[in-house]
């Protein structure tokens, strides 16, 4: 377990580095990750490059003592490159172009931009591959930000249709497969296809899911092109790349598939005003972060990088792009870290070093001042860095969880393009209340993918698996677990239409059952069932030759179940969450207990961790402690039974 921090030594003197890079030895930190905005200074002008002050500045970091994570530039091509190759940028939802002056102004599908980023990494792999101080390449920098995954270019345009001639058998397949007969939008060749953009009205929901796929083989063919020279020039180095938090716009574990780790940056205070948090809990996690929302990615990215997952960037106070950019509550640096710690981080380094006095991040907090001191944060690392060596005697392996949440970034996405005005509906937001209702319960829960090995779960939740899926469900037809299943659950084919047996499509083998109807509802309409369960946003009429288990006024049914398979047709309140998912665990014979909102407790190997996120004081109750192995002969290792707002608690246990 170790503690980073994300450097530039590009914008500081290099009188400074020395003092710099012991200064962080002192805070605790052993990891730093340099270089991933730096072309313009390591290649000023074409061909010329400025390798000799990067040296230098890992030759300082390692000399210190710290490992170098060294980033690929290729997110900020610099002036000269965009200005002679200006067909690299790609284009906006208008056709305007995004140009140069920030960052992550390149089209994917660009090919010379292609070219251009093999040759720079190409020369800092073979410069930098075998150094001593490197021991893990950051790809880029987090793909897709500022909504960069789609671009509209003609180079997109072009590619596309050439990925879509690659796709179908014919474009009378694709006019099939995309039920082009309707308004007449059946293509006779493949250079007729358009982007699905600038249409008057929606355009086909097919095409924009192929379009969804296309973009993500775009990202996962770009970073594949550097991973390779990374690998040939510079073996047994970590192949990273880091992920952002609440985002789908592509497939991450088809990304992810490449790498040696999964790594993600987490900003807790600035996702919570953008993440679906209601008004209320925006109010009481203001300054602490929702309780499950770095511990769902800390959970999914686990997943998505194969078990290994490091968090490269972690909020250190304000940050400067959310509506509003809070303090965090003293303590609560302190408290991500260890949390990240417990789900399973190899690495949690913090964004940044030193806040820059200068540029579009000015009011993004550091560890530092702009002045150098050390600000609140630097406190709180150093605390952790002592805490994390107090107790690395302490076995800490991963277990597999009994609960699994399939995830599948396909199913988000087809449920997102299309849901007939069901704006409340968000296939992310629900996954995250099903988490979080789960979490709430005192349960582990791993995320799995479409394709992964569901043996030994005991629960088995799909809540975004929007597309039918065969191989999914013969998995689930030989389980033993319970398996629940929430509305939409294989209602489209993976054409983005409606499966000829209807919704749940290939699941109907596992219940017997058909949607015939499905309704949604507005923020001010709440539905109720004869036993109590709350409903919101979404709900489907079945057709089954059985009884529900509970029944809603006007007749439709609620909660249908065939053995240990159910599906829930509608979609449920946090407390009738609560409930369904206490009864399975009872069924499932996983050990639960309610932690109530905002004390969450997670374990690795025997290291057991309570994090209290409040907005009340917690008192850990005996029952509590003695469901998650606590020995009072033992006592606490760090903090106590009460909890205030931010305190931590740990215990070894089993
Ligand atoms: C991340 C990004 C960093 C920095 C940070 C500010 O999205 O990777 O470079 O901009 O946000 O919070």
């Amino acid at each position: 377990m170790k503690i980073g921090v994300c450097y530039y030594p590009e914008h500081w003197p290099e009188s400074r580095w020395v003092a710099d890079a012991q200064h962080m030895k002192n805070l605790g930190i052993s990891m730093v990750r340099i270089g991933e905005f730096a072309w313009s200074k390591l290649e000023p002008e074409p061909g010329n490059y400025q390798f000799d002050w990067l040296e230098r500045a890992i030759d300082t970091l390692h000399k210190a003592g710290h490992e170098v994570i060294l980033g690929t530039p290729t997110a900020t091509p610099p002036a000269w490159l965009i200005r002679n190759n200006p067909d690299m940028l790609a284009m906006d939802e208008h056709g305007q172009v995004r140009d140069f002056g920030s960052r992550r102004h390149y089209c994917f599908s660009s090919a010379s931009y292609r070219i251009e980023c093999e040759r720079i990494v190409t020369a800092l792999a073979k410069r930098f591959g075998a150094h001593a101080g490197i021991s893990a390449w950051q790809t880029d920098n987090e793909y897709g930000c500022h909504s960069t995954s789609i671009s509209y270019s003609p180079m997109a345009l072009q590619a596309f249709q050439q990925w879509c001639s690659n796709q179908y058998n014919g474009v009378e397949a694709l006019n099939m497969a995309w039920g082009n007969v309707f308004w007449s939008m059946e293509y006779t060749s493949f250079e007729e296809i358009g982007l699905p953009v600038g249409t008057v009205t929606e355009s086909n929901p097919a095409h924009r899911l192929a379009f969804w796929r296309f973009s993500t083989e775009q990202i996962k063919t770009f970073n594949k092109l550097q991973v390779d020279i990374l690998r040939e020039h510079s073996p047994g180095r970590d192949i990273v790349h880091n992920f952002m938090g609440n985002f789908v716009e592509f497939d991450h574990f088809d990304v992810a598939d490449n790498l040696d780790v999964a790594s993600w940056d987490n900003y807790p205070l600035g996702f919570l005003t953008r993440d679906g948090t209601d008004a209320v809990d925006q109010k009481n996690y203001f300054r602490t972060g929702h309780p499950d929302s770095s511990s769902f990615h800390h959970d999914l990215y686990r997943a998505c990088g194969k078990g290994r997952m490091w968090l490269m960037e972690q909020q250190p106070g304000p940050v400067n792009w959310a509506p509003y950019n809070p303090a965090p509550v003293p303590g609560m640096v302190r408290l991500w870290g260890w949390e990240a710690f417990a789900h399973g981080a190899e690495v949690v380094s913090y964004f940044r070093y030193r806040q820059a006095p200068f540029a579009q991040e000015q009011m993004h907090a550091g560890l530092c001042l702009p002045d150098g001191r050390e600000d609140d944060a630097a406190v709180e690392v150093k605390i952790l860095a002592e805490e994390i060596h107090q107790l690395s005697h302490i076995d800490n392996t991963m277990q597999q969880a009994s609960v699994a949440i399939v995830f599948d970034y396909v199913g988000d996405q087809a449920a997102r393009i299309q849901q007939p005005d069901g704006q409340n509906y968000d296939p992310l937001v629900f996954t995250q209340r099903v988490y979080s209702a789960l979490r709430q319960l005192g349960v582990a829960v791993d995320f799995v993918n479409t394709a992964a090995n569901l043996d030994n779960y005991k629960l088995i939740v799909l809540a975004n698996c929007t597309v039918s899926n065969i191989t999914l469900c013969n998995k689930l037809e030989t389980t033993k677990a319970q398996v629940v299943m929430f509305p939409r659950t294989g209602s489209k084919t993976a054409e983005c239409s409606i499966p000829e047996q209807l919704a749940p499509g290939a699941y109907q083998r596992l219940l017997n059952l058909k949607v015939t109807r499905v309704e949604t509802l507005p923020p001010m309409i709440q539905m109720t069932t004869e036993n109590k369960a709350a409903i919101v946003d979404w709900r489907e009429r079945i057709e089954a030759d059985y009884a529900a288990q509970d029944a809603f006024e006007d007749g439709w049914g609620f909660h249908y179940r065939q053995g240990q398979y159910h599906y829930i047709n509608a979609c449920p309140q946090q407390p009738t969450l609560l409930k369904l998912f206490t009864e399975r665990l009872q069924e499932a014979g996983i050990a639960h207990i309610d932690l109530g909102r905002g004390l969450r407790i997670a374990q690795r190997g025997q290291l057991t961790m309570a994090f209290n996120y409040g907005p009340d004081i917690t008192e850990l109750s005996d029952e509590v402690l003695a469901h998650f192995g606590f020995n009072p002969n033992q006592g606490f290792l760090l903090g106590q039974k009460t909890l205030h707002v931010s305190d931590i608690g740990a215990w070894s246990g089993t």
